[in-house]
């Protein structure tokens, strides 16, 4: 099958042309002004952006957390990321207490079997435990494809692994070529708040907030950055919220040291007052870390401009408000973390970024789009528009406004966090791999479509650096 995009306007990360792009099969073939040659489908991009797929790189589908499971399956939350103007997801299987890494990759491989997805699917690995000699199977996540791999210094007593593990997991990521993400807060510190506030009879969802405040953020942020230059390995601080955490990344950074960072929309477009709402309705927002003060977003977008943080990614964990926030109305512990923002990462960061002058077009797509796919061994077959990629490509109205609402999402969940915000700049038609999966708002990409993705090893980059260039960290 040959397609035809005319006309549009093709931004990437480096580059805003207008010109038509020939796509052969499942990638793109030629692009030029004015293709002249025979085409079973031709696509009508004049007036609007086209855009290279956007790459999350933080998601939970079938997620199991406190005592359920998120409500996103492999191919409804794949769906929603379609919409979104998302081509590639990479999820997150648990390795469980005692369990082999390659066996928790197994499990997670059944459920993408059984719950196909729409969109290309990569996995890192969220290791628990390394006891008993597991750490020998880090390397072979690599083989398989998995070049990344998630610690928590929070969560105790369920995720949350000690500074030996963290830096022994750290050397051997490195080693192997791949990247630890960390999810830096201060397990130790969290728990203790959160015991003291439920024996003092603080039980609401606000007290997910007032017991993991910024500090426990920072804290934990310069204690993997410090514990990743003592193993001499990169690191990659997910979900970053808040200022001083910035600044700990930023120092870092300027010294040479190979640190990055995510944030994700909740921290830029919502703010603490989620947690003044009536009722249990500030559950919705129990996610973390939490919605910080509005002082730190600015923070955050300048991070985003000037290159310190390198990834917005969603962090999309989706738990419903009737039947699963509730296993926490008397407890607010008991809240099962997270909250859902697949398909609505593109849309929002058009409007509140491009569209309101904090960040440039051609950084938008870095930020969702190009550099995750560098980051996590995915370049150049995602991530740009590029001849012999993959036709991973985004046709997107710059002018057209929605409102978001759970009336029109796609995921599972029976709640939006962004309820009622319009937004200007809306995705017209998605292409995955050369075949649409996104159209006149309707996802019709099949299950099953969406294939495994083996990453490469991770190269460190640090774009933007005058010495720039791909590096082999070992
Ligand atoms: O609240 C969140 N973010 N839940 C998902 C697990 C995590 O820490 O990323
Ligand atoms: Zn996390
Ligand atoms: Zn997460």
């Amino acid at each position: 099958m040959r397609t035809l995009i005319r006309q549009g306007r093709i931004v990437t990360a480096s580059d805003d042309y207008v010109a038509d792009i020939l796509i052969d099969g499942e990638s793109i073939a030629l692009i030029g002004r004015d293709i002249a040659v025979d085409v079973e489908r031709v696509i009508d991009a004049a007036g609007k952006l086209v855009l290279p797929g956007g790459v999350d790189p933080h998601t939970h589908m079938q997620m199991p957390l406190a005592g359920t499971e998120t409500v996103d399956t492999f191919t409804s939350g794949t769906a929603a990321a379609a919409k979104g103007g998302t081509t590639t997801i990479i999820d997150f299987p648990v390795q469980q207490k005692g369990q082999a890494l390659t066996e928790a990759l197994d499990v997670w491989r059944a459920k993408l079997d059984k719950n196909e997805p729409v969109i290309d699917v990569g996995f890192h690995m969220i290791v628990s435990d390394l006891s008993a000699g597991k750490i020998r199977d880090i390397g072979s996540l690599a083989g398989e494809g998995v070049t990344s791999f998630k610690l928590f210094m929070a969560y105790k007593g369920s995720l949350m692994v000690d500074d030996e593990t963290i830096f022994e997991a750290l050397a051997a990521a490195g080693e192997h070529g791949m990247l630890t993400m960390i999810h830096a807060e201060n397990g130790g510190v969290i728990d203790v708040l959160v015991r003291k506030a439920l024996a003092n009879g603080r039980t609401g969802p606000k007290h997910h907030m007032t017991t993991r405040p910024p500090l426990a953020e920072a804290e934990a942020v310069h204690s993997a950055i410090a514990i990743a230059e003592m193993a001499g390995a990169p690191v990659y601080i997910v979900h970053l919220s808040a200022t001083r955490s910035l600044s700990h990344v930023s120092d870092a950074r300027e010294r040479g040291q190979y640190v990055y960072a995510e944030t994700c929309p909740q921290y830029l477009f919502l703010d603490d007052s989620v947690y003044d709402l009536a009722g249990f309705e500030s559950a919705k927002y129990v996610f973390t870390p939490p919605a910080r003060a509005r002082e730190h977003q600015e923070a955050l977008w300048r991070g985003l401009a000037f290159n310190d943080l390198s990834v917005i990614s969603t962090d999309h964990c989706p738990f419903c408000f009737v039947g699963q926030k509730d296993l926490g109305t008397d407890d607010f512990s008991r809240i099962p973390n997270g909250a859902p923002g697949v398909e609505s990462r593109l849309p929002l960061v058009y409007d509140g970024g491009v569209r309101a002058g904090r960040i440039t077009m051609n950084r938008m797509v870095e930020l969702l789009s190009t550099a995750p796919a560098k980051l996590f061994g995915l370049f150049p077959k995602k991530g740009t528009i590029a001849v012999g990629s993959d036709a991973d490509v985004v046709v997107f109205d710059p002018n057209r406004t929605e409102v978001m609402s759970v009336r029109t999402q796609v995921s599972k969940v029976d709640y939006c966090v962004f309820e009622g915000r319009k937004v200007t700049g809306a995705v017209d038609l998605v292409l995955s791999r050369g075949v649409i999966v996104y159209e006149n708002g309707m996802v019709c990409g099949r299950p099953g479509h969406g294939q495994f993705v083996r990453r490469a090893q991770h190269l460190g980059v640090l774009p933007g650096a005058p010495s720039a260039g791909p590096i082999r960290i070992s």
